[in-house]
């Protein structure tokens, strides 16, 4: 009986220590990137999906642009199959910014959290929308 209080001490340290990494983890989730989809041309989207799917998307983005990229101008291709077999024109303005018009709540949403710089829009022009945020 005369260890009990060091028992209740090492168990609420126990306790501490267990439950640490899901209070830390509480304010990492409220800072993760919230990307929004909710752009005009989206909106009007009846199905609302992109050239691949968003799992694709989310991870493969920078290396389906590269190939879009290669594609275009090495080999003159204009025409991009999605695994689904969807068509869409291989355009990183008229297709990528005409849905993500909104690049800062979008694409630096994501872009800023991760730590990279794109340095896409040097030449290619961002959409009105993000322009007037300034
Ligand atoms: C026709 C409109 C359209 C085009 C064109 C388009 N997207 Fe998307 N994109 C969407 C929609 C809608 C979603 C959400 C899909 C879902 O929820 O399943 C999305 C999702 C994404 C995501 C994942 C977002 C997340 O929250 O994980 C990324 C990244 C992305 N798109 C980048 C691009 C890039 C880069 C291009 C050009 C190669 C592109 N998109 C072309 C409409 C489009
Ligand atoms: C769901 C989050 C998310 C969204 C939305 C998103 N990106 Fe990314 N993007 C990332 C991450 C994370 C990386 C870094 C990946 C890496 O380093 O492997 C990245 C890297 C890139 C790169 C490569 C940059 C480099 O220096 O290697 C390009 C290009 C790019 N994104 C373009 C875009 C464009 C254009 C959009 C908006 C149309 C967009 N991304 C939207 C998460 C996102
Ligand atoms: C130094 C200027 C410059 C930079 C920086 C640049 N591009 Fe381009 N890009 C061009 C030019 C010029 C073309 C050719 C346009 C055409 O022929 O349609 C092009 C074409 C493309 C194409 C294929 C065709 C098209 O019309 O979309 C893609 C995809 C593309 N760029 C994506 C990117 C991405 C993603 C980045 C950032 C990682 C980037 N570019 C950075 C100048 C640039």
């Amino acid at each position: 009986m005369y260890d009990a209080w060091k028992i209740l001490l090492g168990l609420i340290i126990f306790l501490a220590f267990a439950t640490f990494p899901f209070y830390s983890n509480m304010g990492k989730a409220v800072a993760k990137p919230d990307p929004k989809l909710d752009t005009p041309v989206i909106q009007q989207m009846k199905v609302k999906q992109c050239v691949e799917s968003k799992e694709f998307m989310r991870a493969e983005h920078m290396q389906l642009l590269n190939n879009w990229r290669d594609a275009a101008l090495r080999r003159g291709e204009r025409l991009y199959k999605g695994s689904d077999g969807r068509i869409t024109e291989i355009s990183f303005q008229n297709q990528c910014l005409r849905c993500h018009s909104n690049k800062k709540k979008f694409c630096d949403e994501c872009h800023s959290y991760a730590d990279v710089k794109p340095y896409c829009w040097d030449c290619h022009i961002a959409p009105k929308e993000a322009k007037n945020e300034h």
